[in-house]
């Protein structure tokens, strides 16, 4: 790949160009007893119509023999202050720790629409909730694509209007690298278009 005079080779760490991106947790059901969550931030919306998100989840987590299981997940967008646990579930496995869930101190609600659990302890800022459509196994060696209906999505009161984030108030938790974390700050208006 040719570098332009005045920029630096990402090279293996291209991805984390496309940084800071949200960090969330996505959760789905259980499967051999364990529940199935983890952190991820290679996730975002595909399509209004129909309302539909995906997600490029790792062949070997947990979370992903899970989800195949159950057809349904939860997306579950977390605050800047939930760092710690969101990278916890991002380093330590389901297939490891069975009791991942009691060793992070996470706490799931299945009142749901789409029949797989929400995070309420750390509390997200707010939850999409979405059943498989299709999971695309072959688009590489070590991620599938889980593509899934929007069934419900809702926000915390006084930070989610009901269209968007209040953004001089929510601070939605984002990776840059590693053990590093950072959040939204700033409202900027871009001029009315022509
Ligand atoms: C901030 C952060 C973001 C992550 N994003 C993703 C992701 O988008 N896709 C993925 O497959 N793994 C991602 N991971 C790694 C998984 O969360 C990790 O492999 C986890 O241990 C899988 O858990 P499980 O085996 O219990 O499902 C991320 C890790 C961190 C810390």
């Amino acid at each position: 790949m040719g570098v332009p005079s005045g920029y630096v080779d990402a090279g293996d760490y291209w991805p984390r160009l496309l940084n800071p991106r949200p960090a969330y947790i996505v959760a789905s059901g259980r499967r051999g007893g364990v529940l199935g969550f983890m952190a991820a931030s290679w996730v975002m919306p595909l399509s209004e119509d129909p309302p539909r998100v995906v997600a490029a989840l790792g062949v070997e987590s947990h979370t992903l023999s899970v989800i195949r299981e159950c057809g349904c997940f939860s997306i579950n967008v977390m605050g800047v202050g939930d760092r710690d646990f969101v990278y916890a579930a991002g380093v330590v496995s389901g297939r490891e720790r069975r009791d991942k869930a009691s060793l992070l101190g996470a706490e799931f609600s299945w009142d749901t629409v789409s029949g797989c659990p929400r995070l309420v302890r750390p509390r997200p800022l707010g939850v999409v909730e979405a059943r498989v459509w299709r999971v695309v196994d072959d688009v590489a060696e070590d991620t599938c694509l889980v593509v899934g209906d929007v069934v419900a999505a809702y926000g915390l009161e006084g930070l989610f209007t009901g269209r968007w984030w209040d953004l001089r108030r929510v601070r939605v938790l984002l990776h840059g690298a590693g053990r590093v974390f950072t959040t939204n700050s700033g409202v900027f208006y871009a001029r009315r278009s022509v």
